[in-house]
């Protein structure tokens, strides 16, 4: 009925009476009225004056609508402590391969190493749960096949000179934009859920958190449709997913890295360690040269530049 209510609105784009409602579609007016109000706690901006209702400036909006053959898996909560909890519950009761979990807000935005995400408005925030038949050796790959997704996108859709630095953030020129985290549950060898959680940072000011921070909107000089944004991506990971071989995701990834063969310095919850960025190998672990020349494996940390 809302999305029949929401069709009558689109469709007229000016004030339509509540009775014009009631009477196309054989309900009452009271039954209307409690309907908008569903749709306007829903995010809808919907005005109600006394000579009816009229929907205004929902465009870009990630609504569950907006995305039709996904429609159903697509889940829009105009605010929420973090889309990862969400999805850890929606994954906990069985919800389906390719369930997307969407906040217009987040009051607890996580970011990694227990960091807090700043989640105004504005911005993208959300959680893909996936079920892949892929044993969790192999789950970093489906992450690198994220970032490498969104570097991707950004570049060749938005001319954004977007790059990737390991593990999976997304910076241009320097500056982050997008980052990402991710949750697994597995079974013996086989994953139940792996949940990828991504911010980017789109039409809201990430400045007042993280200083060297950027919007896509301040690179573009515009506004940029989050509805957009994200339908593309997932068509577009969704496709690498099914068509590509993981196997050389990472190989594909490090065309857009930012840190190979440069000094950095890696933090982990136990321990700093410095050295030259060699290599990513194709599950996502970073090899770093460490000034005595011995070589360690990383497979968790946050990576900073040195110069
Ligand atoms: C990082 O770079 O530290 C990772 C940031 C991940 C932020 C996203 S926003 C959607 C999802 N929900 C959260 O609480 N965090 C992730």
């Amino acid at each position: 009925m809302k999305s029949q209510i929401l069709h009558i609105l689109e469709k007229n784009n000016r004030i339509v009476s509540g009775d014009t409602i009631s009477a196309a579609l054989e309900i009452s007016r009271v039954s209307v009225w409690k309907h908008i109000r569903e749709l306007q706690e829903l995010d809808y901006k919907i005005i109600v004056t006394p000579k009816g209702y009229q929907l205004v400036g929902t465009t870009g909006t990630p609504f569950p609508r907006e995305f039709s053959r996904r429609e159903a898996k697509v889940h829009y909560f105009p605010e929420l402590g973090s889309t990862m909890d969400t999805a850890r519950e929606m994954a906990g009761k069985g919800c389906p391969h390719f369930t997307v979990v969407v906040a217009g807000r987040q009051k607890n935005g996580r970011g990694r190493l227990k960091r807090e995400w700043c989640s105004l408005e504005g911005g993208l925030y959300f959680t893909l749960i996936l079920r892949p038949k892929i044993p969790p050796i192999f789950s970093a790959r489906l992450i690198f096949c994220a970032s490498l997704t969104l570097a991707n996108l950004l570049n060749k859709k938005f001319s954004v000179p977007a790059q990737v630095k390991w593990p999976n953030d997304i910076l241009v020129r320097g500056r982050k934009i997008s980052g990402m985290l991710s949750e697994m549950e597995a079974e013996g060898d086989r994953v139940t859920f792996i949940n990828i959680g991504i911010g980017i940072n789109v039409n809201n000011d990430p400045t007042f958190q993280a200083d060297r921070a950027i919007s896509l909107r301040e690179i573009l000089k515009e506004s940029v449709s989050r509805k957009e944004l994200l339908s593309m991506f997932l068509d577009a990971f969704e496709n690498r997913v099914k068509h590509t071989n993981l196997d050389h995701v990472v190989s594909e990834w490090k065309q857009y890295a930012t840190m190979l063969n440069r000094k950095i310095r890696i933090v982990t919850r136990d321990e700093v360690s410095e050295g030259l960025a060699k290599d990513v190998d194709e599950n996502g672990t970073l090899i770093l040269e460490l000034a005595d020349g011995s070589v360690k494996e990383i497979v968790h940390g946050d990576c900073f530049h040195l110069g």
